[in-house]
Parts: C-alpha cells; structure tokens; sequence
C-alpha cells in the first residue's frame, strides 16, 4: 500500500449564519487538528453558487468565514487559509472527477435530494455535481483527513469511491507515472465527539441549518450574549427533569440535543453533563448553558465582528493562503495531466 502523508482539509460554505452546529460539528475540530496536523482550510465559495448569491452578500460571506477561522483560533501563519474560487486546479480536477464518478453515485446523494426538493429539474447542474468538487477540494491536496460534521458522510464516502475508481481505472498508467500503486489516498472522514450532529433549537427532529427561516431554530456565531440567551431560554424541551443516565435521553431529542451542546461545549461527555445535572430541571440547565454558550461563543463573536472590519487583512490571508495552496494543487494537476494522457 502506498503511504501517503497526514494532511488535513476542510471546507466550510460562505452561504451565511455560521451557526454553532458548524462550530461545534467541524471549527471546533479544526483548531484542534493545527497542534498535531499540517492543515488546509477552505472558505468553499464555487460550493455557494450551486444555490442562487447575491454578489455583495457573498463577499462579506466570504470574509466572515474567514473571519470566524481566525477568531475560532485557527492560525493562518502556520496553516493555509484561502478562498476555493483562487485555486482553479479545484474546478479543473472536478471535471476529471465528473468523467470518474458514475451517475448512479450522485443519483444516491441524499443532500442534493434534500436541496433541490420537489423541483429537481429546475436545480442547477452544479448542485447535481457538488459531490465531486467536494472530492476535488479534498484530493487536489492529496489530502488524507477530513474533519466534518455528520451531515457530510455520505459525501466523503463518495469521494473515497471516486479515488479508488481513478487509482483502478489508471493503475497502469499511475505505476509508468512512477507514482506506485496508487495516486489518490483513500481520505479518512473524522466525524468525532458529541456534536457531530447539532439539532435545531425548535425542532430536535431537525438539523440545524443556515438556511431554517426561523432564527431561533439556532446560536449564531454573530449573536450577542442577550440573543444567545434568549434563544436558550427558548428552546423547545419536554417536562421532565434530566436523566442521570445516557438511556434516559432516548426518544427526547431535544434534550439530548441541548445535553449534546453542553458536553461539547464544555469538552465533556453527554455522561460526565448527565451526572452533574441528573434530576435537576431544565429551567436550571438551560441557566447553566447560557452562561456556558456566553463564556465560550461570545469572544469569538466580538473578534470576528472586529476581524470583519479589517478587510484588508481578510483578503491578504486567503492572497496568501491561495498563493500556497496553488504550489500544491497545481502539481497534483500536472501529475494528473500525465496520469491521463494529456500533452503538456
Ligand atoms: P457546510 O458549509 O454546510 O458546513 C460546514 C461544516 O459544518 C458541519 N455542520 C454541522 N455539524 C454538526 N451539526 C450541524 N447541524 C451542522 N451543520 C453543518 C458540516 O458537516 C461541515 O463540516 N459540503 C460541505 C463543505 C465542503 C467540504 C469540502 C467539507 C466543500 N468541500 C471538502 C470538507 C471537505 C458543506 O456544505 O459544509
């Protein structure tokens, strides 16, 4: 088996509200990845316009993301942060990828279901092939860890087919390249912790997501601690107090959704937050998680709201960030060019 080196990568959408379930679920995880991993962070702004943009929107969307990377903790220095749209090698690996992947494995995406709804001839055709830039993005760095939340599964399963395909269909060619047995790495999805899944405040049947028209339904990462703990003090629960056991949680998922929260806010397990708070009421809780959800989130929401406004300084990290990602991508396009066949 050819070894490839630890590299990680993720991306995360300029489609507005980062919302704590894209804190939790993946930011989170990529500040921790910086102490043991050489990391690549990506605003993935070719993702936002499968769905319609308003132009000036998605540029402050851009340097918001970028912003809440930094104010989240995330070193630019020391790891590369960039915007997708100044790394063409993503789109042009994606055209490769479209002429790997087969159209039975897109037919099978449940997000593009979900996303196009009722009216799927009327989805753009980027939003049928989103599946295989996500792939580009992660392989065009030969990239062999990809922190997510649980919603993206299916996704990185998609791609990892998608690397076995082009390592089997140009075996041969990859061997005569002098790469060995194989060119793309098979990437890892690391889907890890308590939150790998964030529930919506209103409805703990429902993800939460930038896109639910009700604002209450999630914790912006931009809300003020009066919002947050309005909306804690809000969010839909049953009657009963908490349970002291794991078990108790079944079938209520509101409150396994805000126990979820807590534990990973807190860097404890759903168990650890369960045995401190066994039996105690939700008005208590909810008390608790304010304060904890204010500690935590809102200095990241003053530093992003001051980053925001240095948009020189936003632009100059991902010019740079772009510049260094180009080093790589654009090798692993040549090695690719020749993989194929393609005269250069
Ligand atoms: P996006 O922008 O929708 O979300 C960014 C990250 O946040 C996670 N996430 C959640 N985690 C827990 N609970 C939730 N409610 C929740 N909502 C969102 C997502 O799983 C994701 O990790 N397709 C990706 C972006 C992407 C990408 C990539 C990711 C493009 N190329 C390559 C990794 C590697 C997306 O739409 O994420």
């Amino acid at each position: 088996m050819t070894k490839f080196p630890e590299l990680v990568f993720s991306g995360v959408q300029p489609t507005g509200n980062l919302h704590l379930g894209n804190y939790l679920g993946a930011i989170v995880k990529f500040v921790e990845l910086q102490n043991s991993h050489q990391c690549i962070f990506c605003v993935v702004d070719l993702h936002a316009i499968t769905v319609a943009q308003n132009p000036n929107e998605l540029k402050s969307n851009i340097r918001e993301v970028t912003a809440a990377f930094i104010a989240a903790g995330i070193d630019p220095e020391k790891h590369i942060v960039f915007n997708q749209s100044q790394v063409p090698e993503h789109a042009e690996l994606a055209w490769v990828f479209n002429c790997v992947a087969r159209i039975g494995w897109l037919n099978r995406m449940t997000q593009f279901k979900e996303k196009a709804g009722k009216d799927r001839e009327n989805a753009s055709v980027g939003l049928y092939a989103y599946p295989t830039l996500m792939a580009a993005d992660i392989l065009v760095y030969r990239a062999t860890h990809v922190p997510v939340g649980e919603d993206q599964k299916q996704h990185l399963e998609l791609a990892r087919d998608i690397a076995q395909k082009f390592n089997t269909d140009f075996s041969q060619s990859i061997a005569d390249s002098g790469f060995g047995e194989a060119y793309f790495p098979m990437p890892i999805p690391l889907i890890q912790g308590p939150a790998t899944r964030v529930m919506s405040l209103r409805d703990g049947s429902k993800k939460m997501s930038k896109s639910d028209t009700s604002d209450y339904s999630r914790i912006n990462l931009t809300d003020d601690p009066e919002t947050i703990a309005q909306k804690v003090r809000k969010a839909k629960t049953d009657s009963d107090a908490l349970p002291s056991e794991i078990e108790g949680l079944i079938k209520r998922p509101e409150a396994e959704n805000l126990v979820s929260i807590f534990a990973s806010l807190n860097n404890q397990s759903k168990a650890d937050v369960l045995s401190d708070f066994g039996g105690k009421n939700f008005s208590s809780f909810k008390a608790a998680l304010v304060d904890l959800a204010v500690l935590k989130l809102g200095p990241i929401g003053l530093e992003m709201a001051r980053l925001k406004k240095d948009e020189a300084y936003i632009d100059q990290v991902l010019s740079k960030g772009s510049h260094r990602a180009r080093e790589i991508a654009s090798q692993t396009m040549k090695d690719v060019k020749s993989i194929l066949g393609f005269i250069q």
